[in-house]
């Protein structure tokens, strides 16, 4: 059903979204500076990502003074990540940092939209290689103006999967976390996965599942930051989703997540709030 208030977000933040891949772009092109580390030394911040979220807050609270605002780097400054029913934008400056430290072009500017805690709308924007995702609730999924759907891949050992050894977790989670999550590779080795891809960007990996190039993607302990944008997009390729659940499983059918699902050890984590089921 056609809501202009709401298209009406979405164009304000596609614009806004075209002027931070120009900031990444040009900073890309340069060599890499003002590199700093947050909760570990695997976990990093640059001057780019602080500017983006900056230049991205700034240009949609001047639009819509009443919407709020879940940012990666302003939760790292000390502030609470807090999903109320107001329309709030959901954003990762850019996803993906070590890549963009080290200049691999595998990144997303990662701008997603709840209101009253569902999602309705997500942009997931690759300013290197240009491609731009985006989704908005019940209109599908596109990658630069054209539909994307999920694979069709049912088996596993048919499936090129992304994992992720998601190495932060080890600062919170210990040697168990890591054991644990090699044993997950070897078991998706032994169940005859076709291949494994890591890209180093949760949002690219779900934009890879939501386009049909990856069957299949799992990781633990991310951030809403980190998946807000590309769930809507999955969604509308195709998937569901707990948006606060810091585990993402997706697989393009039902049938391969759930062989996917039943060949791992799962690792319990902490919700970042109350669990949001999309559907
Ligand atoms: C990171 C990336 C990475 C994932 C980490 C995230 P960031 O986001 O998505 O692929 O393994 O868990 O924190 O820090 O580059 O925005």
């Amino acid at each position: 059903m056609a809501n202009p208030t709401e298209d009406h977000f979405f164009k304000v933040a596609l614009r806004m979204v075209d002027r931070a891949g120009t900031l990444v772009r040009d900073a890309f092109e340069q060599p890499t500076s003002n590199v700093e580390t947050k909760s570990s030394n695997t976990d990093l911040v640059t001057e780019t990502d602080k500017a983006v979220e900056e230049l991205l807050i700034r240009g949609l609270s001047k639009e819509f003074p009443d919407h709020k605002f879940i940012g990666e780097e302003s939760v790292s400054g000390g502030q609470k990540v807090e999903l109320t029913d107001a329309p709030t934008w959901i954003i990762d400056p850019i996803d993906g940092t070590t890549n963009f430290v080290h200049r691999i072009p595998l990144i997303g500017i990662c701008v997603g939209l709840a209101i009253k805690k569902q999602l309705r709308a997500g942009i997931v924007y690759n300013p290197i290689t240009r491609e731009l995702f985006s989704a908005q609730k019940g209109k599908g999924a596109f990658k630069n103006g054209f539909p994307i759907h999920v694979s069709k891949t049912e088996e596993l050992n048919k499936a090129v999967i992304c994992t992720s050894l998601g190495i932060h977790n080890l600062k919170t989670l210990g040697e168990p976390w890591l054991d644990n999550a090699l044993a997950n590779q070897k078991k998706t080795v032994l169940a005859g996965v076709r291949g494994h891809r890591a890209f180093g960007s949760a949002a690219i990996n779900m934009v890879y599942v939501a386009q049909g190039s990856i069957d299949a993607y799992v990781e633990y302990g991310l951030h809403c930051w980190d998946i807000a944008a590309a769930a809507m997009i999955l969604k509308e390729a195709g998937k569901p989703f707990n948006l606060m659940g810091r585990t993402v499983l997706c697989a393009g059918t039902p049938s391969l997540a759930k062989e996917l699902s039943s060949a791992l050890t799962h690792v319990e984590m902490e919700t970042e709030g109350d669990a949001i089921q999309e559907d």
